[in-house]
């Protein structure tokens, strides 16, 4: 549904419409027509004499307005038609982008009988009657369709192991191995695209051991083992550069220690000073330190030095990522003020400290997992509501600077069904990364969180495209700018466009 811009495009389309209307002539008109033929002509003081009517005249310049406005529009909507039109019809292009907007649906799934009707046998639920049923489903690890989101380690993606007909597909919710054959475990993770080595690297919380609660009322935990690493070129068949960054495993009062809260780490190259910057988000087990933390390193395989952590900007900070312009100004994005603000701040030159500026986005909206990415001079950004490890919509933003306004455009997923899409596929956002040589196509990637197993929880990885006019306001806007469709698609399994890393 990526409905808003269509949302936005009606409403001014209609306004449009309404203004036509009112200037050619619907009844209320008519009467002013009316009025207008049985008044003593209007005249302009400058032309005493002529019979022309001045409000004839200022409604005859409102209409010409509107009219070059409307031609203007569809103007635009052509230029942006024959763009998308050469763009998608150019060298292996159209048949590409074809794939991945096919619209794949998936069957409703159907929730099993309520408990009471249930067999005597059958476990009882752990949770409270917190979510809709089918989440319920989802976040009962003995439900009877945990197989339907949690997939059968049988069934991993194998890059090594696997040959044939599946090569190099992304299939989303399965086990992912690494090159050992190990599950990968680069949760709430980034991608940084090393252009020195042409490589790409993925890191994220490496989430091993027992799930627990720290506390009867704590959110379900995993002991910190650290950032992982791993490496690929072809962004399917990732290799394990090890734990970049390690958790502290004697000394109770650092920020590393095991007991605390290491999430969502992003790594960004600074070209300046040649250094790659981790930056974190840093709790303790009750998430009531809300810091971010970071760490540099010569290296983009580690091992990263940990510098320390602190309140961006004087305030709790959660859920986070940090963002690269083209210019090289990096900014940080937190969700901060209990979760229910997301703040906005330039990272300084060496990126390893916040500037004193900072912008509230999103004001009282609950937004968390924000991922940001760029297109064509505008900025886009995928965020999740705040339900702990329980999956909700996700929404998609836009803005024509990092620091904002930011407007909200709606539920970018597309495809499978109802509950897929007002679930995230049952994941949160985490990243989205551009693919090369291939305009507005990039992948977005989630975690399906496993609460009652975080270390087991999974990947989810679509592609994201952005299609649609031009991303500027109207010139005579109306107050509704028209912004690019974001859209993210569905697919039980996918692929790159076959050649796409020789294109860069
Ligand atoms: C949602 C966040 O997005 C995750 O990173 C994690 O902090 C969980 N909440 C904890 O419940």
């Amino acid at each position: 549904m990526t409905g808003n811009l269509g949302v936005h495009r009606f409403r001014a389309v209609s306004d449009c419409t309404a203004l036509i209307a009112a200037f050619f002539g619907d009844k209320k008109e008519d009467k002013v027509r009316l009025r207008l033929k049985y008044r003593k002509p209007t005249t302009f003081p400058c032309n005493a004499g002529s019979r022309f009517s001045f409000t004839a005249l200022v409604w005859t310049l409102v209409g010409l307005l509107l009219v070059f406005h409307l031609v203007s529009i569809c103007h635009k909507d052509n230029i942006h038609h024959g763009e998308i039109q050469s763009r998608t019809s150019g060298f292996l292009r159209r048949p590409i982008y074809h794939e991945l907007e096919v619209i794949e649906e998936v069957k409703n799934i159907n929730i099993p009988p309520p408990r009471g009707k249930r067999s005597s046998r059958a476990p009882k639920r752990k949770h409270h009657k917190r979510f809709s049923p089918i989440i319920e489903e989802f976040l009962d690890e003995d439900s009877q369709l945990r197989h339907v989101f949690f997939p059968n380690r049988k069934n991993s993606i194998d890059p090594i192991g696997m040959t044939g007909n599946d090569s190099s597909y992304y299939f989303p919710g399965r086990v992912w191995l690494d090159t050992d054959g190990n599950p990968i475990q680069a949760h709430g993770g980034g991608i940084l695209h090393d252009e020195g080595s042409e490589t790409y690297y993925w890191y994220g919380e490496y989430k091993e051991g027992p799930t627990y609660r720290a506390h009867k009322k704590g959110a379900a935990r995993v002991d910190i083992i650290g950032v992982g690493c791993y490496s690929s070129k072809d962004l399917w068949t990732w290799k394990n550069e090890g734990i970049v960054l390690a958790a502290e495993e004697l000394n109770a009062t650092h920020d590393l220690h095991k007991s605390n809260v290491l999430e969502r780490p992003k790594v960004v190259h600074n070209e300046k000073t040649g250094k790659y910057v981790m930056w974190m988000h840093i709790d303790d087990a009750n998430y009531t330190k809300a810091s971010a933390g970071v760490a540099v390193s010569d290296r983009p395989t580690g091992p990263f030095q940990y510098l320390g952590s602190k309140r961006p900007h004087g305030c709790d900070s959660r859920d986070m990522t940090v963002f690269k312009d083209d210019d090289g100004s990096a900014y940080i994005v937190y969700s901060s003020e209990n979760n229910s603000v997301l703040h906005m701040g330039p990272l300084t030159e060496n990126y390893l400290d916040v500037e004193d500026v900072m912008k509230r986005v999103l004001i009282g909206q609950h937004r968390e997992a924000p991922a940001l990415f760029k297109y064509r001079g505008t900025y886009y950004m995928i965020t999740s509501g705040c339900t702990g490890w329980a999956p909700n919509e996700a929404l998609a933003h836009a803005a024509e600077s990092v620091m904002g306004p930011w407007e909200t455009l709606g539920n970018p997923c597309v495809g499978a069904n109802k509950v897929f899409r007002q679930t995230t596929f049952f994941a949160q956002s985490t990243f989205v990364f551009p693919i090369p040589g291939h305009p507005g196509l990039f992948i977005f990637m989630a975690d399906r969180w496993n609460p009652s197993n975080l270390r087991d929880s999974r990947y989810v990885w679509l592609p994201l495209i952005v299609a649609g006019p031009p991303d500027q306001p109207l010139e005579f806007g109306f107050g509704f700018p028209l912004w690019s469709r974001v859209s993210i698609y569905w697919h039980r399994k996918w692929r790159l466009p076959s050649g796409w890393s020789t294109l860069r």
